[in-house]
């Protein structure tokens, strides 16, 4: 609390003695502006000034805004946490751990509540952690997991599920053959949920040699020019001839698809993406994307809210799943995410209102 606050704090108490309601606010750079409304109070229980009912202050630092379902989290979870009567602060980091965790340090810095982060890089922004627990602020990682730290709380939708969910469609569409696995990021958790839940699947056709993974790659920092130019090896070290591809997101299927494209594969060859993002389903019904996984954000913002804001306001949190990130068991919300394809894109992600039927079929009409 700067002396600001305590000069407020006082000229509030005394407009409240003389009005009964007031406002308190600053300016100066436009970036903390903290607007707090009084309600009347009877004179016979007017409160002290240091009583006055402070809002809640969330820190959001998130890796990257470059992708299309950044956004959605972004506008929906500020959305949630508005309407819980708590603030927000958002700031993102465009794939920059640097800079992610100096941002981290700037919301530290000037006193959030609570400090929710989406990591670029699980492993680096550890440190952040114990900054925020030393100075009294509880850090829930969003969607992704923060390792080898003391996380008060991880909400995300069950990542390995996902890979399952991609693995189980593509099997029962390709039960034998040859399997490209294009992977997400090496530095975010869920590539290695997605991957595992993928192997889940995989192994046993693997073990009786129905089915041989004949490339596997990681993605750097999920950009889809790194999944083509891997595409492009996987196709040119099998002479052509691999039966199904499971890339970890629509991004990197979308690269994936450029890549069978230039070859004159593209709608041959089963993809399978994850998100639900506009590209990847309009790509699915052209035919060049077989299935997408869809993670309803919504359901996440929502549930994520109203955590946070909980744990904010000195609240406890109770979960039924716990994950080991290398360090400590962390309580964990795992949502249920949605295999869609051709069949049931209208009953799901249109239904949600996740995207507009015009926007995925270019009109209403079908
Ligand atoms: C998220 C995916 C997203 C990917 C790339 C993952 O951690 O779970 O939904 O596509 O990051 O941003």
């Amino acid at each position: 609390m700067g002396r600001f606050w305590i000069s407020c704090r006082i000229a509030l108490f005394l407009l409240m003695l003389m009005l009964g309601a007031s406002a308190c606010e600053q300016d100066g750079t436009g970036e903390r502006v903290v607007q707090q409304k009084i309600s009347p109070t009877p004179s016979t229980e007017v409160k002290k000034a240091g009583e006055a009912e402070e809002k809640i202050k969330i820190g959001f630092s998130m890796d990257t805004l470059l992708e299309e379902r950044w956004l959605k989290d972004r506008d929906l979870f500020k959305k949630e946490v508005e309407a819980l009567g708590a603030e927000i602060e958002i700031m993102a980091a465009s794939g920059d751990d640097a800079l992610q965790i100096s941002q981290a340090e700037t919301l530290i810095d000037e006193g959030v509540d609570l400090l929710v982060v989406v990591p670029h890089n699980a492993e680096a922004i550890a440190a952040i952690v114990h900054k925020a627990h030393k100075a009294g602020i509880k850090v829930i990682a969003y969607d992704r997991l923060i390792k080898n730290a003391d996380v008060d709380l991880y909400v995300s939708f069950d990542n390995e599920k996902v890979g399952e969910l991609q693995a189980k469609a593509m099997t029962r569409l390709v039960p034998e053959g040859n399997y490209v696995y294009i992977g997400g990021a090496d530095t975010d958790n869920n590539a290695h949920l997605l991957k595992k839940g993928v192997f889940n699947v995989l192994q046993p056709f693997i073990d009786s040699g129905k089915i041989t993974v004949a490339y596997d790659q990681w993605t750097k920092d999920w950009s889809p020019a790194s999944a083509e130019e891997n595409m492009m090896d996987a196709l040119e070290a099998n002479g052509g001839r691999i039966d199904a591809v499971i890339a970890a997101n629509d991004a990197t299927a979308a690269g994936v698809i450029k890549a069978l494209e230039a070859k004159g594969l593209a709608g041959e060859i089963p993809v399978a993406g994850q998100d639900a993002e506009l590209a990847g389903v309009r790509s699915i019904v052209e035919g060049t994307q077989t299935m997408t996984v869809y993670k309803p954000i919504k359901l996440l913002t929502k549930e994520s809210a109203e955590l946070v804001v909980r744990l904010a306001k000195g609240g406890s949190v109770e979960t039924e799943q716990k994950i080991n990130n290398g360090k400590v068991e962390v309580p964990a919300v795992l949502l249920p995410p949605v295999a869609v394809d051709k069949a049931n894109i209208e009953d799901t992600i249109i239904a949600d209102g996740f995207h507009s039927k015009k926007d995925v079929y270019g009109s209403e009409e079908r």
